[in-house]
């Protein structure tokens, strides 16, 4: 297969996923509560705070040239208005690490944690969110000196659901809670407030929507289309005039007359618990396309969570196939990054799922590469 010049294939991690001690954060709070719905808590991760030279030269020694990777809020502005220039600094070693190695460092400003000042005072719900997002965007701002692509915040449709992830009645219920209005429209409000303050810097700003292929069943079309709407859709909708939009898909949802149905019995499913489905990252493509024509697509997370290294390389081939599928189309798709590098926290279900390339022990953090590491030779 051949790609695009340019096309970056890359990889992703997420700060509170492989860092470890992220103390100030409103997660670590949450998953030390008696009540916590997380399997285990983060604890040291991956040491990845650390051990980031170490995780880049792998990333560099894979034939990839990018990567991505989240810098950390609740480290660089632990109580309101009080910035950390020590973590500043910190993080700026880590964006220069990427460059020296050869690749493109893709920065998110927020992936899932916020400090935990931020959620005790109402979180992505209160008036003042989006004031508050931007003074941390304005201070980290010095960071973003050329023509990375930055993306503002990760999943805001999965964030407003994980805001309720703490409600009692929701912790009853498998999957994830629905979407919180008031969170969603704080997200959509900070994350334009960032793209602005973003594009000062000279750095192309967009944000990583979670894209869930929802096939209706006959006669549900409706449904899903509603269903999907504050799931989903309101959130590419809010990156039409971004300078590009990340697609991170992983499976499919089928909804019908009552909303999403279960996984079928027959289908192969992943550690995870979601169907084995390769073309998501292409349907999530089309998609995105569709709501916000125009707009650059990057598929900013795919990949699968298995202990079966070869089902890890045959996802991804596959998915890249449907990818090039997609440019073919005459699609404006600039690279594809596997989720995720390490084998790390999984949020809520602690370290069982295994969506990593590298594997790493937990006591010594020793990085073992996977086979599957290597997926790039495959599919190029
Ligand atoms: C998130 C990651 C997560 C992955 C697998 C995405 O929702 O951005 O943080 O680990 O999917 O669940």
């Amino acid at each position: 297969m051949t790609f695009p010049e340019g096309f970056f294939w890359g990889t992703a991690t997420a700060a509170h996923q492989i860092e470890g001690n992220n103390i100030n954060s409103d997660w670590w709070e949450l998953e030390h509560r008696a009540d916590t719905p997380c399997a285990e808590p983060s604890g040291d991760a991956c040491d990845s705070y650390h051990r980031y030279p170490e995780d880049i030269a792998i990333v560099a020694g894979l034939g990839l040239n990018a990567y991505r990777f989240s810098i950390e809020w609740a480290r660089i502005e632990p109580e309101p208005g009080e910035f950390s220039r020590a973590q500043i600094e910190h993080y700026r070693r880590v964006i220069d690490t990427t460059r020296q190695a050869g690749l493109k460092p893709f920065i998110t400003l927020q992936h899932f944690t916020t400090p935990r000042w931020f959620h005790q005072r109402g979180g992505w719900a209160a008036a003042d969110a989006a004031d508050r997002f931007a003074r941390y965007v304005e201070e980290v701002l010095p960071l973003l000196t050329r023509d990375e692509y930055v993306c503002t915040i990760n999943e805001p449709n999965i964030a407003s659901a994980l805001s309720r992830l703490s409600e009692p009645a929701t912790m009853q219920t498998a999957g994830l809670p629905a979407p919180d209005i008031a969170v969603s429209d704080g997200l959509s409000r900070a994350h334009h407030r960032a793209v602005e303050i973003v594009r000062t810097a000279g750095a192309h700003a967009g944000w990583a929507v979670a894209t869930q292929a929802f096939h209706a069943l006959p006669g549900a079309e409706e449904q899903a289309a509603s269903y999907a709407y504050e799931r989903e859709t309101r959130f590419l909708q809010a990156a039409r005039e971004d300078d590009w939009l990340g697609v991170q898909a992983y499976t499919r949802t089928f909804i019908g007359p009552d909303g999403p149905l279960p996984v079928a019995p027959e289908a192969k499913v992943t550690q995870t618990g979601w169907e084995y489905w390769p073309p998501a990252a292409a349907f999530g493509l089309r998609q995105a396309t569709k709501i916000a024509p125009g707009v650059p697509l990057l598929v900013t997370e795919n990949g699968i969570a298995t202990d079966n290294d070869q089902d890890r390389l045959d996802y991804v081939a596959d998915a890249v196939a449907h990818v090039r599928a997609v440019i073919d189309e005459g699609i404006d798709v600039r690279g594809y990054f596997y989720w995720s590098l390490l084998d790390n926290f999984e949020w809520a279900s602690g370290y069982g799922p295994k969506f990593g390339l590298v594997a790493v022990d937990p006591a010594t953090f020793q990085r073992t590469v996977k086979s599957s590491a290597r997926w790039i030779d495959v599919v190029r």
